[in-house]
């Protein structure tokens, strides 16, 4: 079966926002996609591996003229992509280089809250240097990093930090799936941006409460990017990394391809589509197969009716390989009995928007969950069907499962684990989570305005065998 749909509801696409602005072709001339290169490990043994991640500012020629004033992880845009090993010991050496305070966030990394996890409580101070360190215990999947202070996360990613990190174990290593990194196994990082005098951006000119969008897409830090085809399937990690844009997904011809993976790692099945929504922070990997294309054709990747990559075919050998039926086992833990359902509501739009009627406060614990319990959370957008938006719900130190949208089956592509999961107006979507570490995590909309406007709040997952106590920063301690 191959799927047509983008699923989401038609009247919530946040084209119908009067805010909403349209992606633009672009006239500058095409140019070579800029894959984010793999970082380089400070050092690897057979148990440990060291990196360091550098958030620094600098400039990045995106348009003929001037360079734009961008900001990076040990590159002037973006970031070099790790790569983690499931079970490795990893260790990170976090330096700021920027003017101002950051954080380093692991977004969909199992780590301890709040400090590893890096959200609003782990500041790194211009100029300072910090260490972190833990081992994941979780299956390959294609996470990403993000500065997360609060309330500035939206400037700072809009500014440019945020970066693809991979993780690999034995159970993905064993698939028939392209993992040639840059060559048939490629990071797409999908954002938007708007070009003000001289080439530059200007978040503050831009800003809108609903989060802010331009009309120039950007992909891996590429305006008009081709990317040269030399395997018959390639293998694309897709990561929205706007602020706020949905990107609706489809090749020319109507190209069929298979996702193999959505946020948290292999689905269980593949899902073969022609059309594919991603709100904001959610990944989908997918595989394209250009068997149908000869050297000089070019096949297109659109968002809506706007192109936003070119593949150019090459010379290729013809690749055979099926993709299996099956592909993981998903873990599917009983809910511990007895637990209230716990509900989410996440409300309002522009600079109303709300958490269960609350702004975030990063003192208050809103929520507790004991570690290892497995719950059933509701999550629900009281947004109007009319005139309301998706938003995007996401939560710091798990991986959930999507058991229903307003009773219904979830979309065929949800079957796996998610950090993120779209929730339309007037929509409660059931998701099962549990906790692994202690720990304080968020919850929030990931439309990044909205979270920095304070859709926001955070949970304890508490080991009563264990309690502790958190030291929770203000925003005035900052
Ligand atoms: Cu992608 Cu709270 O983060
Ligand atoms: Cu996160
Ligand atoms: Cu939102």
């Amino acid at each position: 079966k191959v799927y047509t749909d983008y699923f989401f509801d038609e009247p919530a696409y946040n084209t119908h926002d009067g805010g909403y602005v349209p992606l633009e072709r672009m006239k500058v001339p095409e140019q070579r996609l800029n894959v984010p290169p793999l970082l380089k490990p400070d050092r690897e043994t057979e148990t440990d591996i060291y990196y360091t991640l550098v958030a620094k500012a600098g400039e990045t020629q995106l348009l003929p003229g001037l360079p734009t004033k961008t900001w990076g992880y040990n590159t002037s845009l973006l970031g070099k992509t790790p790569v983690f090993k499931k079970g490795k010991h990893i260790h990170i050496t976090l330096k700021n280089e920027l003017p101002e305070l950051t954080t380093f966030h692991w977004h969909g990394l199992n780590v301890s809250g709040p400090i590893v996890d890096g959200g609003c409580h782990a500041p790194v101070y211009p100029g300072e240097t910090k260490q972190i360190d833990f081992t994941l215990d979780q299956p390959a999947a294609t996470t990403w990093l993000h500065a997360h202070p609060c309330p500035s996360t939206a400037e700072q990613v809009w500014h440019g930090l945020a970066a693809m990190t991979i993780i690999q174990d034995d159970v993905e290593a064993k698939l028939p799936f392209p993992r040639h990194y840059g060559v048939d196994d490629i990071p797409l990082v999908l954002q938007d941006r708007r070009f003000h005098e001289n080439n530059q951006w200007d978040y503050r000119a831009d800003y809108d409460p609903d989060g802010v969008q331009g009309p120039t897409a950007l992909i891996d830090g590429t305006v008009n990017p081709y990317f040269d085809v030399t395997t018959q399937k390639v293998r694309l990690r897709i990561l929205d990394g706007a602020n706020r844009r949905e990107w609706r997904l489809h090749f020319s011809d109507d190209l069929t391809f298979t996702q193999i993976a959505s946020d948290g790692g292999i689905l269980p099945a593949p899902v073969k589509l022609t059309k594919l929504m991603l709100t904001c922070a959610e990944r989908a990997e997918i595989i394209v197969d250009f068997g149908n294309y000869h050297n000089g054709d070019v096949v297109t990747l659109y968002s809506d009716d706007v192109p936003i990559v070119h593949f150019r075919i090459g010379d290729y050998q013809p690749d055979n390989t099926v993709i299996p039926d099956h592909l993981v086992d998903i873990p599917n833990p009983e809910p511990t009995p007895n637990l209230p359902i716990k509900k989410v509501v996440m409300s309002g739009m522009d600079e109303e928007v709300m958490l269960d009627g609350k702004k975030f406060d990063m003192q208050r614990i809103d929520a507790k969950q004991k570690v290892g319990d497995v719950a059933i959370w509701d999550i629900t957008n009281t947004n109007d069907m009319t005139g309301g938006m998706v938003h995007p719900f996401h939560m710091h130190g798990c991986q959930f499962l999507v058991l229903s949208r307003n009773g219904h089956e979830p979309y065929p592509n949800e079957h796996g684990f998610k950090d993120t999961v779209g929730v339309n107006p007037g929509e409660t979507v059931r998701i099962k989570v549990w906790f692994n570490l202690p720990g304080v995590y968020m919850y929030h909309c990931h439309i990044i305005e909205h979270e920095d406007g304070g859709m926001m709040a955070q949970i304890e997952a508490f080991d009563p065998e264990h309690p502790k106590t958190y030291d929770l920063m203000d925003m005035d301690t900052l």
